[in-house]
């Protein structure tokens, strides 16, 4: 326990004064910004179109365009804005924009959607936006930001879609070519290029920039996603030739596991779609398109499944393939094929691509064929190998995330659900033939595997070098947003565990696990969605992945547990336990970014689905679900649990209804979601004692983090719930649906410090038993030596990443003025845990939150980015001096609570408290 009757005194470490002006007078200028005075200390950053920088091929009619205020100045706002849009880059820095001028508005907001002129096809647009400060006063122009538009819309393609051969079964993958002249100076080149499958592109002999597996999985005979490269500086005057290697990915799944992949409806031989499109500099358009003309020969990438492996036989590399003057003679003619689906749009997404790169920590030798590296670190990706030897000698690299008795390579933890036909297609084993010129380089290129330990073996001795394995830790590069240190070292190994796991799961749709099974399983994704959005800037991603559910959703509602699916999961783990990311996902966006438009855009899709349940569940309950799954031991009633999802969708639906201006739909909604509390509490609560069922962790925790608990019984059952978590121990005895509830339903109604024990355990069951025991990711079983789902990198138990925040730092988002535009912070100062800081960076920029606790003292330190507030609460002692409670310290409005909080108004700042 902290002591809490100490001379109190408040820092303001900046002078909060500032916040007495703000209610000062705008003036706005006529024409451009020139008239204004300049105001050195502040200025316009992070300009973001889609929530890319300067994003190039977006096919979005409006675009949202967002940025923010950097200024340090305590009690910093935005008083105005005016934005212009054109396509004269000088004319929009002197505040003229042809497309659009928004003309000066007396706002807070930092986003816009853009409502100019009809954007057209293939333009490069810039923009720039005037802020106005306090007091009215202008703060020096934003630098001209730029987003150029794509395809707009697909009746603008103009290749044919190309294949080689309609036979699926074929394993090599294709090269296709083509060359063209160019005559004039080029003034910018464009590659579009879509394609059913994977591929990799290359001008000249050249790979363009460093994004791999694209495009990301999509449903394919529903939507395809077609990426826009830069190429002008890879042209060259005169012969010039483009090139294309297709893989398979998920389009074309060899390998044979029990979902099914293989037997995918669209399933077809890949192929792609390709224009490129140059402008001279006489301002004359030229597009070369994939069509007839195209020439298509086997590559040396002899198998590629996404699923397992890569195979290579560099005997087969035809040097200079994608570079004129290369011998096509012996290529055949491609073969044109319809369009794999109708609607072909652009990829808006951070791109999958190497974050990092790993040396070998240990390399043993097991014999003179075999050799074992260890990595240190559980990541998803593959490995790079440079090696020479005789031509003809075969390498294999498995890749495993643990090792055996005898300390080999041991799959058995994650081939379970693979169906192999044959022993041609081993599991997370790429194969490599050498051609014997010399020192190769094998990496794939279509596939990616969940390791830290690689055993290459070959068919004759070798040596390796461990300079010469390298493994590459790839994932949807979503930029960091979110930083946890604390006093507390396992803390810090979960925290840390769990950001690896959410990236490994991250490919252009959240997945369950990189090695078993790379599926979209919903319930493990929107039980992570917090912890991703504290951490990462996922929006892009979610985004798209909503696009994937709408293309999945049957017309009754009904939404299959994987997404995208070939096929499998409408018949099984799909209720609203897992499929609730319809709801959950557009919601926590909302309360994360403040932006409406996910919520918007599912809407039809949310009330289709709440419709479903409740054709399913007249009377208010259901049991459609999986349940609380890979429970520690007890399991709690799926007709709870799913009832509780139930009763989410029902509450969110009604919420988004209000925000839309659907009053009707807000009625019934909030009438039925009032149906199902009183059927879940009905039927499990039992008011004298304040248990839910049998008053299991999980019974108790849900209703109580999901807001089903009658206010006036909260704490009585929160005291419950403490008790049968003491008596567990301080232990977890909680599945999936339990690990999202149980530590927020404590730390959120009295029993931090409890929640914190629980959370900081060491031993069987928790989280730090993992890290205790060396994990580098989460695990998808509580002991480390379970039987079955033993995946060593699952993301669906890392809610307690998301909790660190919320209860520790005390971040959280304010429904009523969302994405941190107010922030609620509840620190929680938690017995045992000397220091803490969170920090996440939001859509105003970086909210700290930091406290550190000594026998005499505890100091709190807080900063609130620009044009935001924060309203904190913080215990009565905090502000007590000589036992008076503090009332005002320089324009800091604190109100006094009941139970002995006090909550402050804060603007925008850094401040620091201490008693
Ligand atoms: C997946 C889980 C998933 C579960 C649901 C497992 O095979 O890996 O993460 O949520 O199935 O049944």
């Amino acid at each position: 326990m902290f002591r809490t009757n100490y001379s109190a005194h408040l820092i303001p470490v900046a002078n909060v004064a500032i916040l007495l002006f703000l209610s000062a007078t705008i003036t706005f200028g006529k024409t451009g910004r020139s008239d204004f005075l300049p105001n050195d200390s502040c200025r316009a950053e992070a300009l973001r179109c889609e929530y890319l920088v300067r994003p190039i091929g977006i096919d979005a009619p409006r675009p949202r365009l967002s940025w923010r205020l950097d200024d340090d100045r305590p009690g910093a706002q935005q008083t105005a804005f005016r934005l212009w849009v054109g396509t004269d880059s000088l004319a929009v820095a002197q505040g003229l924009g042809n497309n659009w001028d928004t003309g000066a508005q007396e706002s807070e907001r930092m986003r816009v959607t853009y409502k100019g002129k009809t954007l057209q096809p293939f333009t490069r647009y810039f923009w720039t936006v005037q802020i106005w400060g306090e007091n009215g006063r202008a703060c020096p122009p934003a630098p001209v930001n730029s987003f150029e538009t794509g395809m707009m819309n697909q009746q603008q393609w103009q290749g044919d879609w190309i294949t080689d051969t309609r036979n699926v079964e074929l394993k090599p993958a294709p090269f296709f070519r083509k060359e063209f002249k160019i005559d004039r100076p080029v003034q910018s080149a464009r590659v579009y290029l879509a394609a059913a499958g994977l591929y990799e592109l290359q001008v000249n002999g050249r790979g363009i920039g460093d994004r791999v597996l694209d495009p990301t999985y999509t449903r394919f005979d529903r939507r395809n996603l077609y990426v826009t490269y830069d190429v002008t500086s890879q042209l060259q005057d005169g012969h010039n030739a483009i090139g294309v290697l297709l893989g398979n990915g998920w389009y074309n799944h060899q390998s044979t596991a029990v979902w099914y992949f293989h037997e995918a409806p669209w399933r077809a031989r890949p192929k792609f779609c390709l224009d490129l499109r140059i402008t001279y500099d006489d301002g004359s358009v030229v597009v070369i398109s994939s069509g007839s003309d195209w020439k298509t020969d086997l590559s040396p990438v002899i198998f590629n499944s996404i699923y397992t492996a890569e195979h290579y036989d560099a005997r087969l590399e035809q040097s200079g393939w994608a570079e004129p003057g290369f011998d096509d003679g012996e290529w055949k003619n491609v073969q044109v094929t319809p369009a794999p689906s109708q609607n072909i749009t652009a990829q808006v997404l951070h791109p999958i691509r190497a974050t990092e790169e790993l040396p070998v920590k240990i390399l043993r030798r097991i014999n003179d064929t075999v050799w074992l590296a260890d990595f240190g670190r559980n990541i998803s990706g593959i490995c790079r190998l440079r090696i020479s030897g005789e031509a003809g000698t075969t390498f294999r690299l498995k890749h495993a995330e643990r090792l055996d008795e005898n300390d080999r390579a041991d799959l058995s933890n994650i081939d379970v659900h693979y169906r192999p036909t044959d022993d041609s297609d081993p599991f997370q084993t790429d194969i490599f033939i050498l051609s014997g010129k010399g020192t190769e380089t094998f990496q794939p290129r279509f596939n990616y595997k969940g390791f830290q330990y690689v055993e290459v073996s070959a068919d004759r001795p070798f040596t390796l070098q461990a300079e010469n394995l390298t493994a590459l830790f790839l994932h949807s590069d979503v930029p960091p947003t979110g930083r946890i240190h604390s006093s507390n070292p396992t803390l810090n190994g979960i925290w840390r565990a769990a950001n690896n796991s959410y990236l490994a799961n991250l490919f252009g749709y959240p997945t369950d696990c990189p090695q078993r099974e790379k599926n979209g399983w919903t319930g493990d994704a929107h039980i992570a969605s917090e912890t991703g959005l504290y951490n990462f800037d996922g929006i892009t991603v979610y985004e798209k992945w909503l696009d994937d559910h709408r293309d999945e959703q049957q017309p009754n509602g009904v939404l299959p547990a994987i997404i995208p699916t070939s096929g499998w999961g409408y018949h099984w783990a799909n209720g609203p336990d897992w499929t609730s990311t319809i709801a959950i996902i557009p919601w926590n966006l909302y309360l994360f970014y403040g932006d409406l438009r996910p919520l918007e855009e599912n809407y039809d899709n949310i009330k289709r689905y709440v419709d479903q349940i409740t054709e399913r569940s007249k009377d208010g309950l259901t049991n459609w679900g999986l349940g609380d799954w890979v429970p520690v031991k007890s399991k709690a009633p799926v007709e709870l649990t799913s009832s509780a999802y139930y009763f989410v969708d029902a509450s969110i639906l009604a919420k988004t209804a209000r925000l839309l201006d659907k009053t009707e739909d807000h009625q019934k909604y909030s009438a039925l979601a009032e149906k199902i509390r009183k059927a879940i509490n009905e039927k499990y609560l039992d008011d004298t004692t304040g248990l839910y069922g049998e008053g299991l962790q999980t019974e108790l925790s849900v209703p109580l983090q999901w807001g089903i608990v009658p206010e006036h019984l909260r704490s009585k059952v929160a005291a419950r719930l403490a008790e049968r978590v003491k008596a567990d121990d301080e232990h977890i005895d909680v599945g999936l649906l339990g690990t999202k509830a149980i530590l927020n339903a404590l730390s959120e109604n009295g029993h931090a410090d409890l929640a914190y024990r629980v959370a900081a355990q060491e031993t069987y069951p928790s989280w730090g038993w993992w890290i205790v025991n060396g994990a580098t990711t989460l695990f998808e079983n509580w002991p480390i030596d379970a039987e079955s789902d033993i995946s060593m990198n699952h993301i669906m138990f890392g809610e307690i990443s998301a909790w660190m925040y919320k209860a520790l730092g005390g971040i959280f988002p304010d429904e009523n003025q969302p994405g941190f535009k107010n922030v609620i912070l509840k620190p929680n100062f938690v017995e045992g845990l000397d220091s803490f800081e969170a920090a996440h960076e939001g859509p105003y920029g970086m909210i700290v939150s930091k406290w550190r606790k000594t026998d005499e003292q505890i100091t709190y330190e807080v900063t609130i980015p620009a044009n935001s507030t924060a309203t904190l609460f913080l215990p009565e002692s905090s502000l007590l001096v000589n036992g008076q409670l503090l009332k005002e310290a320089r324009g800091i409005e604190v109100t006094k609570k009941e139970d002995r909080t006090v909550v402050l108004q804060l603007a925008a700042g850094s401040y620091a408290f201490s008693w």
